[in-house]
């Protein structure tokens, strides 16, 4: 397939000269769809018949903004908790203890900190038994400590390591209510110290060698675990993100490399401070160790002995989440974004095909195959909707100037540092990507855009997928590969919604695009989800200030959309000082779970137990509908 040939319009546009967002009469379209196949129909016909604010698919209305310490649903819906931080995974475990005092031994049997990305994985034939594979991102010092600061112990630094990573836990649905089923040979803790492989071309790399690994392939711990990936095969992909933060230096006088300062390295860990305890933070002693997190690490749920695997094909930058979608002749693709201001989305495609038969015939799947990074034309200049064209490209040594003339002495060093391979190609700088879903109707890929107050500044033009400078309130990007195919080099582009608040500034682009009214207005969308009927999920990550730009948006929420009319609606909205994130379904789609992370990170939270000068908890939350009823219809 030549660039040119992937460039064309798809059947449908060429008959309509449409967009897919199919914003004209239904009646318009029907003469045009009579000519075209049960496949074409079934999208982009199916858009233009559904319009804004009448959405068949959303079966709630809309609830208002709130302030509150509380979960706020729609009338019919209610919520309760699956797991809260500290909650100990075996009936003989230590107890959470909210005066900060218990140990990090304590720590890695008991419920991670700050839940964020979850997935969850059935037992086969079975409605009522299933595993949570659920990420635990980083700690809240302020609750975490008696002292309430920075670590100021190795053992303080255990603690906070004990904090992260990831949770397996049982859980079963009793009476029509999905619990947490504690003592089961299922719970797991994988935390910053647990044992991991290191696999694909980077594994053994003399970049990833260090005096406790001299062969570079066993690394401690994973942790800043983000979003998360399920794959066909059963396994749970966690995402580590913002590790660089983790990494100090206690030589004042170090200089950082280019590659070191593109991954955002700074000698004083302002936030996290593991390095002045824990030698193997300190990149004046361990410049290496820094190579060896900012993975995508696959674990298999249901093998409580099993060792997580740091999949090295992926790449290494600041992962959010991993979609995975399959290729027209069977191969695995997974789609990630790299959660910082100017940098990239990417797409992975194995070399070989998936085995659905055969579970286990995958497990190196994602040890072979193809990086790619996405660039974005310009587009249109529509203010509301822009769209245009964009296309994959390699990120292999060898190919497209990436070789040792611009730095790169073969394909692992391209995978370690992506970021720099990415640039070498003109990778289209981003605003912040944040999740990637792929709608399971027609393969369109979403991809969050949480906002960049650094967009219009040098290297960062405004323009195409970013279309907004000093962008506050974010965006959400959708693509569709062309032939359907997830195999293909090029895609169409648009955007599914504008963030803005249509309370504070008239028209867009600061009040956002057309399906945003002070209603469902929001800011920061960051976790996405669809569910099987198709409705897509929008959790958000903001500035909760509920003043200023922000004015009557109140606290993080959930919302959720049509994707055929664009229609928005806000679901739910979470309590103070809270991130939303992490979602996944039951699989009767009667029950979902969403996390609430963070709760009062500055204080004035009690959630969710509201005890009197109690601690707020992270929690993984469990919604259901009064009369048994699917979520969301
Ligand atoms: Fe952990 Fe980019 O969010
Ligand atoms: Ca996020
Ligand atoms: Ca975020």
């Amino acid at each position: 397939m030549t660039l040119l040939e992937e460039n064309q319009p798809t059947d449908l546009e060429k008959i309509t000269g449409l967009s897919r967002r199919g914003f004209i009469s239904a009646g318009a379209l029907c003469g045009a769809a009579m000519f075209l196949g049960g496949n074409l129909l079934s999208r982009s016909v199916l858009a233009a018949s559904v319009s804004a604010g009448s959405s068949k698919m959303l079966g709630f209305n809309s609830i208002a903004a709130a302030t509150s310490d509380t979960i706020s649903l729609p009338p019919g819906y209610k919520s309760s908790v699956l797991i809260s931080w500290g909650q100990p995974l075996q009936e003989d475990g230590p107890a959470f203890d909210p005066s900060g005092n218990g140990t990090a031994q304590a720590q890695e049997v008991q419920f991670g900190d700050n839940n964020d990305g979850m997935s969850l994985f059935a037992f086969p034939g079975e409605h009522d038994r299933a595993l949570m594979a659920i990420n635990n991102e980083y700690t809240n010092y302020r609750y975490l400590y008696p002292h309430g600061g920075m670590p100021q112990s190795a053992a303080d630094v255990h603690k906070a390591l004990a904090c992260e990573g990831v949770s397996v836990i049982e859980v079963q649905r009793k009476n029509g209510q999905w619990q947490f089923v504690q003592g089961s040979n299922y719970n797991r803790r994988i935390h910053g110290n647990s044992p991991l492989r290191v696999s694909g071309p980077a594994a053994g790399h003399d970049l990833l060698k260090t005096s406790a690994d001299p062969q570079g392939n066993t690394v401690l711990g994973t942790f800043q675990n983000c979003a998360n990936g399920k794959t066909p095969w059963g396994t749970y992909l966690t995402c580590e993100e913002n590790f660089t933060d983790c990494f100090g230096s206690n030589n004042p006088e170090q200089k950082f490399g280019a590659a070191q300062k593109r991954y955002g390295v700074v000698a004083t860990s302002k936030e996290i401070n593991w390095h002045q305890h824990d030698p193997r933070f300190d990149l004046a002693k361990n410049p290496n160790e820094l190579n060896r997190h900012g993975w995508i690490v696959e674990i298999d749920p249901f093998d409580p002995q099993s060792t997580p695997v740091k999949r090295t094909a992926l790449g290494r930058f600041k992962h959010e989440n991993a979609a995975l979608a399959e290729t027209g002749d069977g191969r695995a693709v997974v789609y990630m974004g790299d959660d910082e201001r100017g940098e990239f989305i990417y797409k992975f495609i194995s070399r070989d095909k998936i085995n659905h038969q055969d579970p286990q015939a995958n497990r190196e799947l994602l040890d072979h195959g193809t990086l790619y990074v996405a660039r974005f034309d310009a587009g249109d200049s529509h203010p509301d909707h822009p769209k245009g064209q964009g296309q994959w490209i390699e990120l292999t040594h060898g190919k497209n100037g990436i070789d040792a003339s611009s730095g790169f002495a073969d394909q692992a060093e391209v995978l370690i540092h992506a970021r720099l391979a990415a640039s070498v190609v003109n990778a289209t700088r981003m605003d912040r990507p944040e999740w990637i879903v792929v709608n399971p109707k027609d393969g369109q890929v979403y991809c969050t855009l949480t906002n960049n107050a650094k967009r219009g500044e040098e290297g960062q033009p405004v323009g195409g997928p970013n279309p907004r400078g000093k962008n506050v309130y974010g965006q959400i990007l959708r693509w569709q590969e062309n032939r359907d195919d997830h195999a293909a080099m090029n895609f169409s582009w648009d955007l599914f919604m504008v963030a803005g608040n249509p309370a504070v500034h008239a028209g867009t682009p600061k009040g956002g695009s057309s399906n945003i009214t002070a209603q469902n207005m929001f800011n920061s969308p960051d976790g996405l989800s669809f569910d099987d009927a198709g409705r897509l999920w929008i959790l958000t990550d903001g500035d909760a200030s509920n003043s200023g730009d922000f004015a009557e948006m109140g606290n993080n929420q959930m919302l959720c959309a049509d994707p055929l009319s664009g229609e928005i609606r806000r679901f739910m909205v979470g309590p103070v000082g809270c991130e939303v994130t992490g979602i996944s379904f039951s699989p009767d789609q009667k029950t979902l779970f969403v996390g609430i992370q963070h709760p009062g990170e500055n204080g004035g939270s009690t959630f969710p137990e509201h005890l009197p000068n109690g601690k707020p908890r992270s929690s993984v939350m469990v919604i259901t509908r009064e009369d048994g009823g699917i979520v969301g219809a």
